[in-house]
């Protein structure tokens, strides 16, 4: 998106979606309440590290048809008089049904096609609106194109820069489908031999980027199968984000999808972007018989950034780093607090929504909620503590508050101290470490480890956060640790 159209969809509308004060914005939680909450947990999973190894074994049966417009969807657009903000949309006689919406995309799902949705433009009264929110996906897929392209350089230097992006850039194949492609097929996109191109598939198949953790497998929708005349693209279909789904889920599940999360995170750091937008909704969840697999997805804030530089940020203020502005280390830090959150919501309850309370509590805060569901955890911990910088973002005025803020930091590097913030959200940490080590006993080992990284992860000086890289073999070590026994 350009800076002036970014600009006139901050004046047109609210990127985060609207939600109510909570009436429990300044509710006291009572040690007692604490105290009392009852704290189930899920059957524990025999930790080794090969249960944790990085990018699994196939699990997922999410398969993008190759066929670029199978026959069941080709025919006749009939424009729609309904807008695609309405439940459902047509193409054809094919109806599709909306599953999601976030501040950019609607997802669709077509009956019958279980293992595929459709993502178009969110549409606005104006029709500029529409505009940039299609120009926005449109360069997403861009960006993801360039994500894959420099992911498969990366990992197979035989396939230059060039061929690589050949080999993205083909219409009929997903990076699912790569794995079926004819060796002929490969041979004349790469300009090399059949014999050559057999052993580059074998090496491709082994990448198996489809796997990654990065949800890049996604191909642009032929103009005749593109939902109500939008520019269309069709991705594997998840269960749904992990903003939708906050059970409990065990200590050994919680470690893994941390690490899934930091796996994904650290391959797009390598490549050189940095996500802009990491909070739980842009999360994607696949459960699978294995377990459930993390991708990271929604590159619409996505961009290219060198890891010791930053930007300007416009993504979540709930989980963005104190400083307010887009850098890897940024990132680190956000994704420190997501990782806080997967691993505290079995020690949490109604009665007891967060760990700790903060010690200079915001009592004039307003709470938000999504869908019902009150802010938990950590992310709620941070939006009352007074010394720290999160919000939660309820309406214009606060929006241009917090963007407020960002902007003005372009011109002036003001540099607050958060050393305050980092002290509360340490003792958080600590109290979150100990809890579970109560709970599980014998890990107390691993547990310290997992702490002492996520305490770097939050500090307050970005210079003195490990990088992703590091945090991702850190954490790997951490959970291979055995429990004593
Ligand atoms: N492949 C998918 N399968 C199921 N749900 C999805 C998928 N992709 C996105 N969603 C849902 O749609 C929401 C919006 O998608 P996202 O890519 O984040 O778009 P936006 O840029 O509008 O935030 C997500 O938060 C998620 O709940
Ligand atoms: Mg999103």
């Amino acid at each position: 998106m350009s800076p002036l159209s970014k600009w006139i969809s901050y004046f047109i509308k609210p990127r985060e979606t609207l939600s109510k004060p909570s009436k429990e914005g300044s509710a006291k939680v009572t040690v007692e309440s604490m105290v009392n909450s009852a704290i189930k947990s899920e059957p524990a999973i025999k930790v080794t590290s090969k249960r944790f190894k990085d990018l699994p074994p196939s699990q997922t049966p999410h398969i993008v048809p190759i066929e670029l417009s199978p026959p069941e969807i080709r025919g006749e657009v009939k424009p729609e008089k309904q807008s695609t903000t309405e439940k459902t949309a047509r193409l054809g006689k094919q109806k599709f049904k909306k599953i999601a919406e976030g501040a950019a995309k609607v997802v669709w799902k077509k009956t019958g096609i279980k293992n595929v949705v459709y993502l178009t433009p969110k549409k606005g009264l104006l029709g500029l609106w529409t505009l940039i929110k299609r120009a926005e996906i449109k360069s997403e897929m861009q960006k993801v194109r360039d994500i894959q392209y420099k992911l498969i350089h990366e990992q197979i230097p035989e396939i230059s820069k060039k061929d690589a992006l050949r080999l993205v850039n083909h219409r009929e194949y997903t990076l699912e489908g790569i794995k079926e492609m004819p060796t002929q097929t490969l041979a004349s996109i790469l300009h090399c031999s059949e014999e050559q191109a057999e052993e580059i598939l074998d090496k491709l198949i082994e990448l198996d980027l489809s796997e990654s953790h990065l949800a890049l497998d996604m191909r642009e929708a032929s103009s005749d199968e593109q939902i109500d005349q939008q520019f269309t693209v069709v991705t594997p279909r998840a269960s749904g984000s992990f903003e939708d789904d906050e059970s409990p889920r065990g200590l050994d599940n919680s470690l893994s999808l941390s690490l899934q999360l930091l796996s994904g995170m650290k391959d797009l750091h390598r490549v050189g972007y940095v996500h802009g937008d990491l909070k739980p909704e842009n999360l994607l969840r696949y459960d699978t018989i294995d377990g459930v697999r993390l991708k990271v997805a929604d590159f619409g804030k996505t961009k290219p950034l060198r890891p010791n530089k930053d930007s300007l940020y416009a993504g979540n203020p709930r989980y963005a780093a104190p400083e307010g502005r887009l850098s890897m280390k940024g990132e680190v830090y956000s994704s420190a607090l997501i990782i806080i959150r997967f691993l505290e919501q079995e020690l949490l309850s109604k009665e007891k929504p967060m760990l700790l309370l903060p010690e200079r509590t915001d009592t004039k805060v307003k709470l938000g909620e999504k869908n019902g569901r009150p802010r938990m955890g950590i992310e709620r911990f941070l939006i009352l503590n007074k010394d720290s910088p999160q919000t939660e973002v309820l309406n214009l005025r606060g929006k241009f508050k917090v963007y407020g803020r960002d902007i003005r930091q372009i011109f002036i590097k003001e540099h607050k101290d958060y050393t305050q913030a980092e002290e509360s959200t340490h003792l958080y940490v600590d109290e979150l470490i100990a809890e579970l080590s109560e709970l599980y006993k014998g890990r107390e080992d691993q547990l310290q480890e997992v702490g002492n990284l996520l305490k770097e992860m939050v500090h307050s000086d970005p210079s003195k956060r490990p990088s992703m890289e590091e945090a991702y073999n850190r954490f790997k070590e951490a959970i291979a640790l055995l429990p004593d026994t």
